[in-house]
């Protein structure tokens, strides 16, 4: 392909992200800061123009930018504006602070610790398989206090919603498709009227008892779920898959975070740096805009470039290089109104896997003849499999 865009526009599908993000992403930012696509929309690729688009949801709206999932119910708060956004958020707010998140961290430990627990004698585990999905599902379950045996079919419901959205106006889905669609929304639609009635003691439970006077509708908690199932889970999967990716290629690295467990926060921050779970945002511009020079017609989808703006030469230096003690305000939570609500708790769950990991396997590496890819375009980037090998142990 070309490195720039013609007339009609840059391919996304074009950039070459499958071996490395950085090849894609510096196409996307040599083709300029707010770069036409072929699709009509526009794609923001610096630090300053990502900023800019994130903070002002009244010129560059959510509220139609999640259409494509394809959701029955309404996607809150990730698919709405201020201020109905606002409402919504400051419902949430006060169930994922840092000291909720911390309470979380126990359970967490000791979920990453039984799945450890199920691959350290053998020597050899694809890690996305047998940690990476099935840990933020169990994160999830506690965090809506449902019972940790639906983990697996919680998740096999997730990845057909998730192929829907992809397919969304293609092609008709399949029928068994519909029917894990609809199992899937009979169980959380099961779980909201649980949770009316006051049962449990999970999130949606005690969000109900703290908005009584301002309560949302079954269909808003239903739509509130579905958020969590689809901002929730393939985020710290892919993040977690890239990162396991990037250390067994990687053994200056991997030994940086066995020698000094402190370092791991930091190291974590880097890497969703590198490597955001969502190469980009969308949003819809909901009036002609100009940025960098550039005309975005009203009605315009806008892709905010997480991944390009993350590696921006003009904020950062060395910008393609992981430093674990570099210090950078990354992207890669978004910004502005809709920063993710489960930024902290994301941030234990990825500390906890890499502490517990590394503590009880140090010495790992990709099995022999592994090439990593990741499926491109895709919303969220990761690597479908991560097949590890190492000394089998009994700690
Ligand atoms: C590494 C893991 C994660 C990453 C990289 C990530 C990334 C993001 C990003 C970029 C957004 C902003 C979307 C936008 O501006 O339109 C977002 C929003 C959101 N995230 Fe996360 N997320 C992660 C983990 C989580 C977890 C664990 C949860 C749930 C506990 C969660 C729940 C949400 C929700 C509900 C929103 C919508 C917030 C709003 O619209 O106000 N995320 N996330």
């Amino acid at each position: 392909m070309s490195d720039q865009p013609g007339m009609d526009g840059l391919r996304l599908e074009e950039l070459p992200m499958a071996d490395d993000r950085g090849l894609g992403y510096a196409v996307l930012r040599d083709a300029g800061p707010v770069v036409r696509l072929e699709d009509g929309g526009f794609m923001v690729t610096t630090r300053e123009g990502a900023d800019y688009v994130f903070k002002n949801p009244e010129i560059f709206s959510s509220k139609e930018a999640f259409d494509t999932l394809g959701s029955p119910v309404p996607l809150l708060p990730i698919a709405f504006d201020p201020p109905d956004h606002t409402r919504y958020r400051r419902m949430l707010q006060p169930f994922f602070t840092p000291r909720t998140a911390t309470e979380l961290e126990e359970s967490a430990r000791e979920q990453v610790n039984r799945l450890i627990d199920g691959v350290i004698e053998r020597g050899s585990c694809d890690v996305v398989a047998d940690l990476c999905k099935p840990f933020p599902a169990e994160v999830f379950l506690t965090l809506f206090d449902l019972p940790l045996e639906d983990r697996d079919r919680l998740l096999a419901w997730k990845d057909v919603i998730i192929k829907l959205a992809v397919l969304a106006g293609a092609s008709e889905p399949a029928p068994e498709a519909m029917q894990s669609a609809m199992q899937l929304f009979e169980y959380a639609g099961a779980h909201v009227a649980a949770c009316r009635a006051g049962k449990g003691n999970g999130v949606l439970t005690r969000l109900f008892a703290a908005t009584e006077d301002d309560p949302l509708t079954d269909e808003e908690a239903l739509g509130l779920t579905f958020s969590f199932i689809l901002a929730g889970l393939d985020s710290a999967t892919n993040s977690l898959s890239t990162m396991f990716g990037r250390l067994a290629a990687d053994p200056a690295l991997r030994r940086q975070l066995v020698e000094d467990p402190s370092l791991i926060p930091d190291a974590v921050e880097e890497m969703l740096r590198i490597d955001p779970a969502n190469a980009t945002i969308p949003r819809v511009a909901t009036r002609d805009v100009e940025l960098h020079g550039q005309l975005i017609p009203k009605g315009s989808a806008v892709g905010i470039g997480i991944g390009a703006a993350n590696r921006d030469a003009a904020e950062l230096a060395d910008p393609d290089a992981v430093d674990f003690r570099r210090r950078y305000n990354h992207l890669t939570f978004g910004g502005g109104p809709h920063r993710c609500v489960g930024v902290h708790l994301a941030r234990v769950e990825l500390r906890v896997v890499l502490e517990e990991w590394h503590r009880r396997i140090p010495e790992y590496e990709l099995a022999p003849g592994t090439r990593l890819q990741v499926t491109w375009p895709s919303g969220s980037i990761g690597f479908d499999s991560v097949p590890l090998v190492f000394s089998p142990s009994i700690d």
